[in-house]
């Protein structure tokens, strides 16, 4: 057992059970979220990105067996002692773990094996916070859940490309069938330009709330005046770049981004698949054609794609402080993971998730946002033009867990905003996303600035 922590008895006001009530929401969420899942389903590591769901649901346990009670729970017995490697993720200095491509050959442990792993834990964890918690117990719980809200994001995105490899392309849902005439029939905004003064801003979490250790320290960064646009791009612009030759046109991109057209042989969207002259993209809720999405926003493109779309258009992507300079003021809305829709819709349609987030008495403010059309946030992340670099003052976690974002700031770009898997809890306007410039399995999109 790793060093303990002195239990101090000590009661924050009221968050413990706040705290506890999102804890268990989150647990049940991640359970929900593999109903349409079969057990096979569940094994499938179609990417090297990717893990399969299964791992999802005992890494999400691991981290609150490993980080959490074995630390503050006192005479907390593991469930099984080899699972403290066997679903370590990146932790070196926790213990050794296995080589993520060998994820799908976890047949054993069982799924059921997995499940009374989960229910294990979380029975740890309801007695853990029966108790006077103490405040590191509380941040590290708290963190747990934030963790696990990643993996449920992470879990769609793999079982998307899991469903899209298999030749039956199954769908993970059903269409919806009035959204998807909605969204069919929704006509594309103009897209505008939004000024934005600049000057000096104050970039970073202010310490109200959650934030991960990458979004802090607050600091000063100085902007020029720069446009960003009303919406993000939509799959018919995107299609207008790929039939304009896009793909072709080794002026428009980065020299690495051509080299990955190269060695990839892209020349679309990740999910976007072209058959007798007509494209369908593929998505969580099946295939579509183009022509029914063109209006929705276009997702699962790379670092490389948006920079070199943005150039097409004549304008740039912004960068991590313009788009969090003009998401300060912004209500946290839009289609993110509660909206229920899975996959990016117009702005336009985004009726519907309003009805969803009031029903569930979500706050609210006057729908569309001014001055955007429809929110900043939701649909698909979006990339900016910032590298992933530490914040002046920045200080990981202690112990191993400094290891969870710190060390992955080389080579990565950031974005924000968050995506229709995200979870509406999990993202605000400082939240740093981050992935190599040529990944494509996440939801991740455009928005063009100037
Ligand atoms: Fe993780």
């Amino acid at each position: 057992m790793r060093g303990l922590v002195p239990l101090i008895p000590t009661r924050l006001p009221s968050a413990p059970v706040a705290l506890a009530d999102r804890l268990r929401a989150v647990r049940r969420r991640t359970l929900a979220l593999c109903d349409p899942l079969t057990p096979e389903d569940m094994m499938v590591q179609s990417c090297p990105e990717a893990s399969p769901a299964k791992w999802h649901l005992a890494h999400t346990a691991w981290f609150f067996e490993s980080f959490v009670l074995k630390e503050f729970l006192p005479g907390y017995r593991l469930f099984d002692e080899r699972f403290s490697w066997l679903f370590n993720s990146y932790y070196q200095s926790f213990a050794a773990f296995p080589e993520k491509r060998l994820r799908s050959s976890f047949s054993r442990p069982s799924l059921d094996e997995i499940l009374r792993y989960r229910g294990y834990v979380d029975g740890a964890l309801e007695e853990l916070m029966s108790r006077e918690l103490h405040p590191e117990a509380q941040r590290r719980v708290e963190l747990g859940a934030n963790h696990e809200e990643q993996h449920q994001e992470l879990l769609l995105t793999d079982i998307l490309n899991a469903l899209f490899t298999n030749p039956l392309r199954p769908a993970y849902l059903a269409p919806d069938p009035g959204s998807s005439q909605a969204t069919a029939e929704a006509e594309t905004p103009t897209l505008r330009d939004i000024h934005f003064e600049g000057g000096i801003c104050q970039i970073g979490s202010n310490g109200s709330g959650f934030s991960f250790d990458n979004e802090m320290q607050r600091h000063r960064v100085w902007l020029e005046p720069y446009v960003l646009a009303s919406r993000l791009v939509t799959c018919g612009e995107y299609a207008a770049f790929i039939a304009d030759g896009g793909y072709r046109r080794p002026e428009l991109w980065l020299s690495a981004g051509w080299d990955a057209v190269q060695a990839h042989g892209w020349r679309a969207p990740l999910y976007w698949t072209e058959t007798d002259g007509r494209w369908s993209i593929f998505t969580l809720r099946g295939e579509q054609p183009l022509s029914a999405l063109k209006s929705a926003p276009v997702s699962q493109v790379s670092y490389y794609e948006a920079d070199a779309y943005a150039r097409w258009a004549g304008r740039r992507l912004p960068t991590e402080f313009e788009w969090e300079s003009a998401a300060e003021d912004q209500p946290v809305f839009g289609n993110l993971l509660d909206s229920g829709r899975f996959h990016p819709v117009p702005s336009a349609d985004l009726e519907a998730a309003d009805r969803h987030s009031r029903l569930h008495q979500r706050r609210l403010f006057d729908f569309p946002t001014d001055p955007f059309d429809g929110p900043l946030f939701g649909d698909c992340w979006q990339w900016t033009a910032s590298a992933y670099l530490a914040y002046p003052g920045f200080k990981p976690l202690n112990g191993s867990l400094g290891e969870y974002n710190g060390k992955f700031m080389s080579g990565q770009m950031v974005l924000r905003g968050g995506s229709c898997v995200t979870p509406v809890d999990h993202i605000r306007a400082t939240y740093r996303n981050f992935f190599a410039p040529e990944t494509r399995w996440q939801f991740s999109g455009i928005r063009v600035a100037s």
